[in-house]
């Protein structure tokens, strides 16, 4: 059994020409690779092995990120089932003109424990402490499970947890 915080990861970078629009604001693409990078350290840190991205659950990008921004991914174990790992990653925007820190956007990946043959493996089970911890841990089994349906690796009549959601008894 393991807590988030011992497997937290936090990045810190700035956001240079190369990597922005037309609009001169962070390119969705290069911000997906740096939450993906954050998360899998995350990933590695919590089981001890090697680990794969088994799936992009969730990215809302709310708050464009200009060019010069110091921009902070901060990667956190939401829940460990068997062997894959739900990473809850937010990211921060500072600016560091008036020193204020602000939520720009944020993810959810889905990590798979591998051995050296690519064969998924267990992972050490998650004690979440915070309210926060325990919100997200309560609901990624439905995110799980609305992952495997869209990946058609579970039937929505198995998706117990979410259908819960829709339905009343
Ligand atoms: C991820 C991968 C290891 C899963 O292998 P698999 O043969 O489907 O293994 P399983 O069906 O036993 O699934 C393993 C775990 O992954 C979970 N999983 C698989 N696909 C998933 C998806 N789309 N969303 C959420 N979880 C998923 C399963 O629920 C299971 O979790 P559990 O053991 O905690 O219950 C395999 O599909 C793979 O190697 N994919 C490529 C990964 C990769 O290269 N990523 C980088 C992208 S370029």
């Amino acid at each position: 059994m393991k807590t988030p915080k011992e497997s937290l990861t936090v990045m810190t970078d700035l956001v240079l020409p190369s990597e922005t629009n037309p609009l001169n604001n962070l390119f969705g693409g290069e911000l997906l690779a740096r939450m993906d990078r954050a998360a899998s350290i995350t990933a590695r840190r919590h089981s001890n092995q090697l680990v794969v991205t088994a799936s992009v659950n969730h990215v809302s990008f709310g708050r464009t990120v200009p060019l010069g921004s110091i921009v902070t991914v901060e990667a956190k174990v939401s829940r460990a089932f068997k062997t894959s790992m739900e990473i809850y990653i937010d990211v921060w925007v500072n600016d560091s003109l008036v020193g204020q820190r602000k939520k720009a956007n944020e993810g959810i990946y889905t990590f798979v424990a591998v051995n050296q043959d690519g064969r998924p493996v267990e992972v050490p089970q998650l004690q979440p402490e915070t309210e926060e911890e325990k919100d997200r841990y309560a609901s990624a089994l439905r995110r799980k499970q609305l992952s495997l349906i869209l990946a058609k690796k579970m039937h929505p009549m198995d998706a117990t947890e979410l259908k819960a959601l829709f339905l009343k008894d």
